[in-house]
């Protein structure tokens, strides 16, 4: 997990956290090695902040995987404190990711929390429910 980490806090200066000053980086092991990552987008207009997870899903999403081909997801800050998904992002992980896939929360200073992602959302709406 030590390279899921490295190159989620490669990109975490890159958050555009103007507003809230809260950098938030994810990043997703593929099963084929490939390491996708995503920062938080803000902007004036609050509510078109993008958060990292869903930034880093939808860019692995474009570039042709599917939701198979996710083997892990870890999600970082520049805190000390575990931080863990928004329910924006909780609801767009369960359609985009397995439910049995892991998902690291990790602090600056390194402490770990991984929780499945079927966990996040419990009693869930979804595409069955359509
Ligand atoms: N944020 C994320 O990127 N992911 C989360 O799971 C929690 C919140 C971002 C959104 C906003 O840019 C900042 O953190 C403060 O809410």
């Amino acid at each position: 997990m030590k390279d899921l980490y490295k190159k989620a806090k490669e990109v975490l200066p890159n958050s555009y956290a103007v507003y809230s000053k809260f950098k938030v980086a994810a990043a997703i092991r593929m099963k084929d090695g490939n390491i996708i990552t995503g920062v938080n987008v803000e902007n004036a207009s609050f509510g078109l902040t993008n958060c990292a997870e869903r930034t880093a899903l939808f860019t692995a999403y474009t570039m042709g995987y599917k939701k198979e081909d996710i083997k892990e997801m870890l999600i970082t800050t520049e805190k000390d404190d575990i931080v863990s998904p928004c329910g924006a992002c909780r609801q767009v992980m369960r359609e985009l990711v397995p439910l049995e896939t892991p998902v690291h929360l990790v602090s600056a200073n390194g402490m770990t929390q991984t929780v499945l992602n079927k966990e996040l959302l419990p009693f869930a709406f979804d595409k069955e429910d359509l």
